[in-house]
């Protein structure tokens, strides 16, 4: 899950790389890298650590030339380092290759390039590519791009540039998403839109298997066979200057203050004026299908598993419709029992270019089952690939700690149980008309939450200090409480686990000790009385209780029970999950912001992870 960008035309290459590097930084950014092509020689530059660190070494001496690639990586085979960091080269350095993947038979191609006589600088997978590229080059570069990319096992997405041929650059696509950027007069190619966006809104979405001829007049596309394809220009509507920071000191913010208009325009369109039903045109199912449907499988990973965890209680209460979740990397090893004409997969995804995700889709297809994608990226590969797609228009989502997207593909999830409920008609139209109204307003109250903030970022200041947390709900609630402990575990550092709470006497409570921290959220009117016994269990051990519950005789009796209170706007407890969250993303954050952690890009981790 590294991040690639390539130019040919008539500017420098080098800020033109530097810039869309630093739009794709979420991607990887342990080490960084560039290679220009000047007359006739390849320049290297590489340095691990920030892409900060590369920029300062290039303040000393940058290489001049209007054609070259850039990277920044996600460590995979090989720690980061200098010697590890992309590009890499050939024996002779007349090629340079960034890659995004892994190549799975490198061992081999190693041994076989080695006894050749060629010599080898780095522990990557990758540097096997420069290598093969180099002993299949004979006087055309893409046939020896072509050559090599065929010997490889495994994912990736690759560009090559060599001073044989400085007048284009070569990319190659397979299970590892690229761009080309057509430009007036110059061309780009990178790994996601937001990298190109300030040049051109006019892209080829690569497929995988295909080969990409780019010069700065022309970009052509070839199967690795060599036959051309026909591509057509897709036009990126996103706003530029909506993949920026716009004012807030970090992404995440600025991405958790945006959820009421990413609310608004995921329901817009969606949901009927007289809040009677959900119009969802894009969906090709009939309504025989979803009435025969016997059950479905949700699968995902990280914060899109647990929308996927909120999606069944959802289904199976208004749809009356079995629902298992899975995590995709679990689910595509398990042989799972799956019926072609009873069962749906639905695969949730914001990137739509998680592997496991993908490989989950692509598993049950096989099996002739059909496949709803929830994704928040048009073009993506799990949107490309997936029987019907259903946006999150959350716009681009760049802080590695996943917000809006969560809480829209909540929206979405919502919207689909509510439109499989009215087909096969166990939800009654009067249920169906509150819940959409709920969702209606959502925005608003998403918007009078977020008044709020300081309040919360007062309180998450005290919270710098705590080592261990416990969440803890029921039902919808312990879906929720799962996903506020990953965003405090994945920014702040602060160890947190959730429990469902009536499971936590099973063993847990052991650790609940004076002043142990436990936030106990409280959103659902008919779990509230076996909450509220929970929370007392904990208080009798002397815990420090934090309560989320709904405005309200829902707070109020929460403040007879725990330390603290927030209370979220009054609501539908089906959808209460897109309100409650709000404040643990904001818990998270402001302790995150007062521990001095790198929000946007917390250690080990990266927004895109396109390997297993
Ligand atoms: C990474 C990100 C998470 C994300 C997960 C799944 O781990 O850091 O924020 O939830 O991948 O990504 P996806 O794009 O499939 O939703």
């Amino acid at each position: 899950m590294c991040g690639i960008v390539g130019y040919v035309g008539p500017k420098e290459a080098l800020p033109v790389l530097i810039n869309g590097l630093k739009r794709l930084e979420y991607r990887g950014y342990d080490s960084s890298g560039v290679a220009i092509l000047t007359d006739h020689h390849v320049e290297v530059r590489k340095s691990v650590g920030r892409l900060s660190v590369l920029e300062g070494q290039l303040k000393k001496g940058a290489p001049e030339g209007h054609t070259g690639i850039g990277h920044t990586r996600w460590a995979t085979h090989g720690r980061p380092s200098d010697i590890n960091a992309h590009p890499h080269s050939d024996c002779s350095g007349r090629f340079a290759v960034v890659h995004n993947g892994i190549v799975e038979n490198f061992r081999g191609l190693k041994e076989w390039l080695v006894s050749e006589g060629h010599i080898f600088k780095s522990e990557t997978d990758t540097e096997v590519i420069p290598h093969l590229i180099e002993q299949y080059y004979s006087g055309d570069l893409v046939d020896a791009v072509r050559q090599a990319a065929s010997r490889l096992r495994g994912s990736y997405a690759l560009v090559v540039a060599s001073s044989e041929e400085p007048e284009h650059i070569i990319a190659v696509r397979k299970d590892s998403p690229l761009v080309i950027g057509l430009g007036e007069g110059e061309n780009f190619v990178a790994s996601d839109v937001p990298a190109i966006l300030e040049h051109t809104r006019r892209v080829y979405i690569l497929e995988d298997g295909e080969v990409a001829d780019i010069t700065a007049e022309t970009a052509d596309v070839f199967d690795l066979k060599g036959e051309v394809k026909k591509k057509k220009a897709f036009i990126v509507k996103w706003d530029p200057v909506q993949a920026e920071r716009g004012g807030y000191e970090h992404f995440m913010r600025k991405e958790i203050h945006e959820q009421p208009k990413a609310f608004r325009d995921t329901l817009t369109g969606r949901v009927a004026p007289d809040r009677k039903s959900v119009k969802l045109d894009e969906l090709t199912m009939t309504p025989e299908k979803i009435k025969g449907l016997k059950k479905v499988f949700i699968t995902a990973a990280g914060t899109a598993y647990h929308a996927g965890l909120v999606g069944k209680y959802l289904f199976e209460k208004l749809a009356r419709l079995p629902a298992e979740v899975d995590l995709a990397s679990e689910y595509r090893y398990r042989d799972p029992i799956l019926d072609a004409k009873e069962n749906l997969v639905i695969v949730v995804s914001q990137s739509g270019e998680t592997a496991d995700t993908l490989a989950a889709m692509r598993e049950s297809r096989a099996r002739g089952v059909h496949a709803l994608a929830i994704t928040n990226v048009v073009g993506s590969s799990v949107s490309r690939e997936a029987d019907d797609v259903i946006y999150t228009w959350a716009g681009p989502e760049i802080a590695v700690a996943s917000t809006k997207a969560y809480t829209t593909q909540i929206l979405v999830l919502t919207l689909l149980a509510v439109h499989f409920g009215q087909i096969r008609g166990t939800l009654d139209a009067a249920k169906a008309q509150k819940v959409l109204s709920e969702l209606v307003e959502l925005p608003q109250k998403a918007q009078e939450l977020l008044s709020h903030e300081e309040s919360i970022a007062e309180f998450a200041r005290k919270c710098a200090a705590w080592k261990d947390v416990f969440f803890i709900g029921r039902g919808l609630d312990y879906a929720v409480s799962l996903e506020g402990q990953l965003k405090l575990k994945e920014i702040s550092y602060i160890h947190a686990e959730a429990y469902a709470a009536g499971e936590l006497k099973h063993g847990t409570l052991a650790l609940v000790v004076e002043g142990v921290p436990v936030i106990a959220l409280s959103t659902q009117r008919d779990l509230r009385e076996k909450m509220i016994s929970n929370i007392r269990e904990v208080k009798a051990r002397d815990a420090y209780v934090l309560g989320i519950a709904t405005e309200g005789s829902g707070a109020d009796e929460m403040k007879h029970h725990s330390d603290k209170v927030i209370a979220i706007p009054e609501t539908d407890g089906l959808v209460a999950p897109a309100l409650a969250v709000i404040p643990l993303q904001l818990l998270a954050y402001h302790a995150a912001v007062a521990r001095g952690c790198d929000v946007d890009k917390p250690r080990n981790l990266a927004k895109s992870v396109t390997v297993e």
